[in-house]
């Protein structure tokens, strides 16, 4: 069967800092895409990594008294061993300081300076030094002239710069825009950059010449390429775009156009403008949606070091301790800032919804059938036919429910609905509850005539259980598996639409009962 392709991408983050909630965030929104794409079979390609290059990377080494690269190692290391520790599967690890990146991103530069579409030049504008980029006079004094990623006053600055003519593809963006309704989404956030393309784009420097920390302009050794434009060749350079005689091309370029560029609402602009125009210039097709989702906040405020409200990795880790880390996984990924707002991370909202979705749903459910199976049958599986045909109950025609929440899964999963998809799981296991309260099998385990039924409700239940299991594992692959293992379940391999399909659970198959989620108090 031809294999299509996915190609998903976190931004790739700034190694002056070390992770935090945000960068987990993003990264398990981008593997819960990757890992239900597996499933479906398609050729998955999930890219993350680190940005390393820049006056702050500089400027923080200097103060720590190591060199760039040494900074660098060091925190690119510790946003590598996050993906390990959160079960991130992503599929290779960019670093902008690894020597593949830079001589591609060279290779591209030097294509855009013989374009006709870089210029050297001098330009006065906004700088906004810790997100290194500039804004117009409209757009600093509705900003009141400082930063809206760290509060700190805008700098009147002036530079010479080689500048990218982003004024000449305004009608194309514009059109861009037009064409494709979903290329940025969701909705509010295209409806932002729509405001903004109304404006007359301004051009952007390409190079710079105030610091050193960054790769070397090809034609003019005095300048190091923007730290925005290296970065964002990222997506292309991990596929070996700019080097085409390379294997890595050979093995990799199918996966261009990206599928999704999941990234943080502040970096839109540059991901939804900039980097289309540049695409476009360089005659490279674009991706197909840049998704920009809200942030985080922490009990009602934005997060701060000095406010004691930050969400670093010394306390996910305590969140991972008490309640797994399945359980992490899936509060952020159901409660996260996925829409146009800000999502608040509440430390009892953690466990309320905890104990109703893990515990309450899928933890009791699971345990319930299967301590059932344990008393009633010893723990093998019995048959849901008698006289060779299925027993049914009234209300409840489970293939073809099953078969519903399955299509609706897919397709919420491919559309970047993560939360919808997941409902869709949850929906089955919550009328499995339903089912064993009024099919009340613990009564007809009393009646001695009514064994093959109870043994077609246990079937039936835990069927529907593993189907719902295979839909719940992108987001708590680690439960799920272990659910699967203590039910003799296949493992889901390559023929997704064989493993989904109802009857995968073989009559005779032994069970043993499980615990998945423990109450925690
Ligand atoms: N290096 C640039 C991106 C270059 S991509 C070509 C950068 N790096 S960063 O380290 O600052 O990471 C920013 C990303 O981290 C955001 O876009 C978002 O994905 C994530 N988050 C950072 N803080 C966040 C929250 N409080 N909440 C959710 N995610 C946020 O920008």
């Amino acid at each position: 069967m031809l294999k299509e392709q996915r190609y998903v991408t976190t931004p790739i983050y700034y190694v002056n800092d070390r992770p935090h909630i945000g960068h987990v965030y993003t990264t398990t929104l981008c593997d819960v895409y990757a890992r239900s794409m597996r499933h479906l079979n398609h050729d998955v390609f999930f890219l993350t990594g680190t940005d390393e290059h820049g006056v702050k990377v500089e400027q923080s080494a200097i103060k720590k008294g190591v060199s760039p690269q040494e900074l660098a190692d060091i925190h690119s290391a510790e946003f590598r061993s996050i993906m390990g520790k959160f079960e991130l599967t992503n599929d290779e690890f960019i670093r902008t300081t690894d020597s593949e990146h830079t001589k591609q991103v060279q290779a591209f530069v030097k294509t855009l300076l013989d374009s006709g579409d870089v210029y050297l030049g001098t330009f006065e504008g906004w700088y906004d030094e810790g997100q290194e980029e500039y804004h117009t006079e409209t757009s600093a004094r509705e900003l009141d002239y400082t930063s809206p990623i760290n509060g700190k006053p805008l700098i009147r600055s002036s530079e010479k710069n080689y500048y990218f003519k982003l004024s000449a593809y305004q009608d194309k963006i514009a059109e861009l825009f037009e064409n494709n309704p979903t290329f940025v989404r969701p909705e509010s956030r295209r409806n932002e950059m729509l405001g903004r393309l109304k404006e007359d784009l301004l051009d952007v420097p390409i190079s710079r010449t105030n610091f050193s920390w960054g790769i070397p302009l090809p034609t003019d050794e005095e300048h190091v390429i923007y730290v925005w434009i290296d970065a964002l060749f990222n997506y292309i350079t991990a596929l070996g775009l700019g080097d085409t005689s390379s294997d890595i091309f050979a093995k990799r370029k199918k996966y261009w156009p990206a599928s999704y560029h999941i990234i943080g609402k502040e970096i839109l602009w540059f991901h939804s403008v900039i980097w289309p125009a540049v695409l476009m210039s360089l005659d490279l097709p674009l991706p197909k949606c840049v998704f920009a989702h809200s942030f985080w906040i922490s009990e009602g405020k934005k997060m701060s070091k000095s406010m004691g409200n930050f969400i670093d990795l010394e306390l996910i880790d305590s969140y991972v301790d008490k309640y797994s880390m399945d359980a992490w996984r899936y509060y952020i990924v159901t409660q996260g800032p996925l829409g146009s707002s800000d999502a608040d991370f509440v430390a009892e909202n953690f466990q309320d919804l905890y104990n109703a979705h893990l515990v309450n749903t899928v933890g009791n459910c699971t345990s319930r059938v299967t301590a059932m199976l344990g008393k009633y049958f010893d723990g093998v599986v019995q048959t849901e036919s008698q006289n060779g045909k299925r027993i049914t109950f009234d209300g409840f025609d489970w293939p073809t429910t099953c078969e519903s929440a399955i299509g609706a899964w897919s397709l919420h999963m491919e559309a970047f609905a993560l939360d919808k998809a997941i409902e869709s799981a949850m929906c089955l296991i919550r009328e499995v509850d339903l089912f064993i309260n009024e099919t009340a099998p613990f009564k007809l385990a009393k009646d001695e005539t009514k064994t093959a039924e109870l043994g077609a409700i246990l079937y039936q239940c835990l069927e529907v259980l593993r189907i719902a299991s295979i839909l719940l594992d992108p987001v708590i692959p680690s439960k799920m598996n272990e659910f699967r293992t203590a039910i003799s379940a296949q493992t889901i391999n390559d023929t997704f639409s064989e493993t989904i399909a109802w009857g995968g659970i073989k009559n005779g198959s032994t069970v043993e009962k499980v615990a998945l989620f423990p109450r925690v108090s």
